[in-house]
């Protein structure tokens, strides 16, 4: 694919992010797209750095980050020579000056304002490149999350950002959406004729939606001491997920086809009372454990946590649509930290047979889709099939499809699916404004009944699958997680 020419600019271009995601997916998109002469990414900063001192840096982290295979000099120096840095204060109108300097005389590029820095700098980047005449009308600015921590917050960085993007600027990213698999379940449901008949209240039984980590809180104790696996991971990652599995047939893949029906999910969402709260929600901490064999500590004793934070590292949460679809259906969501095993998966189970006629029993007849986003991606569908030889026994077998195997190419990272896209202007994996407020209003009820201990804390070891509350969410309803199954 061949993409001209455009301006990338990135605030926070020293920071974790850059480094680790965002600079090696653009390495591997400058690799494999061509032409791209007219390539400039310039990374700012609070850093006093050199554009030598910066391009070190870079190369250094990309080579972290990119199998040696793919990270040739030749590749990594046709990169470099798009890369460039300015040391640039977010409150400083003169820094902003030198930016203007930077991106003169290139006004009708695409121009791509990448704010990966705290989100209590996007009011003062964004007035200041208003300010210093930089929004041109092919600029595009994409806002990394945490977008606030409930709605009065999010909605001042969204009017804040608002006052010099118009709404087709702003590029809300979600990296769970850049995801292969999600976008594959967008063809699975329309793309086939399989799926969409079944996929309702009078076949599904319930959906599940894991996102399960090994990792802990990695080195930023202090930020996600102060927001917790709720704000984290259900607020954006669960719920988009949800929106996807969920949503009626878009009549397009427009951006605002796509996001229309959406929303209608986020507003379908069954608001929780206190007493929903108390029964349908669980939250966790890790304590010590281990995973994979080897000794891990507990949340109270990572740096940077407060000696008695009430932070939840681990979230379960019984779901409910109230639209004609999937009325009954639950959808348990699902996310921790320090968990046993590092899996992101959705499964939809379908009800039993009407009628049963095999001799082991009627339960046999569940089918179950199984899909994997992480660590493989892929596709299982679980059907029954008879047992080889005598009898007409019936035993559930899958029909599997792993992605690396059926496509025997390089997966691409989320990020690199999401920055072009942002290049290109498609605003179809992106979050609307409307999206956002909706998700943070569905929230606003259990943020605050945690906050008065209406859901008691409750604590699990590291390498497990969380608290044993968890399973009785399920079971009360007699379903059972994907693993316990
Ligand atoms: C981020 C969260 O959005 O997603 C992290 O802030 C989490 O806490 C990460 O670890 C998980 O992403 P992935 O792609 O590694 O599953």
């Amino acid at each position: 694919s061949s993409l001209e020419s455009f301006d990338f600019i990135l605030f926070g271009g020293s920071g974790d992010l850059a480094m680790r995601k965002l600079l090696p997916a653009l390495f591997y998109r400058h690799r494999d797209t061509s032409p791209n002469h007219g390539w400039r990414i310039i990374g700012t900063g609070r850093d006093a750095l050199s554009r030598d001192q910066y391009l070190a840096l870079v190369e250094q982290n990309c080579r972290k980050h990119v199998p040696t295979d793919d990270f040739t000099d030749a590749a990594w120096n046709a990169f470099a020579q798009c890369l460039d840095y300015t040391q640039l204060d977010a409150n400083s109108e003169k820094d902003f000056a030198l930016l203007a300097d930077w991106l003169k005389d290139s006004g009708s590029r695409i121009r791509v304002f990448y704010l990966a820095t705290a989100p209590g700098l996007f009011a003062s980047i964004c007035a200041n490149l208003g300010n210093a005449g930089l929004v041109t009308p092919n600029s595009r600015v994409v806002v990394e999350k945490p977008l606030g921590r409930d709605l009065p917050s999010a909605t001042r960085i969204n009017e804040d950002v608002g006052k010099v993007f118009s709404e087709e600027q702003i590029f809300r990213i979600d990296h769970y959406l850049g995801k292969e698999t999600v976008q594959n379940l967008i063809a699975l449901r329309f793309g086939n004729v399989l799926f969409e008949p079944l996929w309702n209240r009078s076949w599904i039984s319930d959906v599940q939606i894991t996102i399960a980590e090994t990792v802990g809180v990695e080195g930023r104790g202090e930020f996600y001491d102060s927001t917790g696996a709720l704000r984290d991971m259900v607020q954006n990652h669960l719920l988009q997920l949800l929106c996807i599995v969920a949503m009626e047939p878009p009549v397009s893949l427009q951006p605002d086809a796509v996001r229309n029906e959406k929303l209608k999910v986020l507003c379908a969402l069954r608001p929780f009372t206190d007493a929903d709260v108390g029964t349908k929600t669980v939250r966790g901490q890790y304590r010590a454990g281990a995973i994979r064999n080897k000794p891990v500590a507990g949340y109270l004793e990572e740096e940077g946590i407060a000696p008695k934070s009430q932070t939840e590292t681990f979230v379960a949460i019984k779901a409910e649509l109230d639209n004609w679809r999937w009325a009954g259906v639950p959808f348990y969501l699902r996310t921790g930290k320090r968990m046993g095993e590092r899996l992101a998966e959705i499964v939809v189970n379908f009800r039993g047979v009407p009628h049963p006629i095999f001799p082991n029993g009627g339960e046999s007849g569940a089918n179950r889709l199984v899909i994997s986003l992480q660590p493989n991606e892929g596709l299982k569908l679980e059907v029954m099939a008879k047992l080889p030889g005598e009898g007409m026994q019936v035993q559930r077998i899958s029909l599997d499809v792993a992605f690396a195997e059926t496509y025997q190419m390089r997966q691409w990272d989320a990020y690199e699916r999401l920055i072009m896209d942002v290049i290109r202007g498609k605003l179809t994996l992106f979050m609307r404004r409307d999206e956002l407020d909706a998700a943070w209003s569905w929230l606003e009820p259990i943020m605050s009944a945690w906050d008065r201990q209406v859901t008691p804390m409750k604590f699990y070891p590291s390498g497990t699958w969380g608290p044993t509350a968890a399973s009785a969410l399920l079971m009360r309803e007699s379903h059972a997680w994907h693993e316990e199954m």
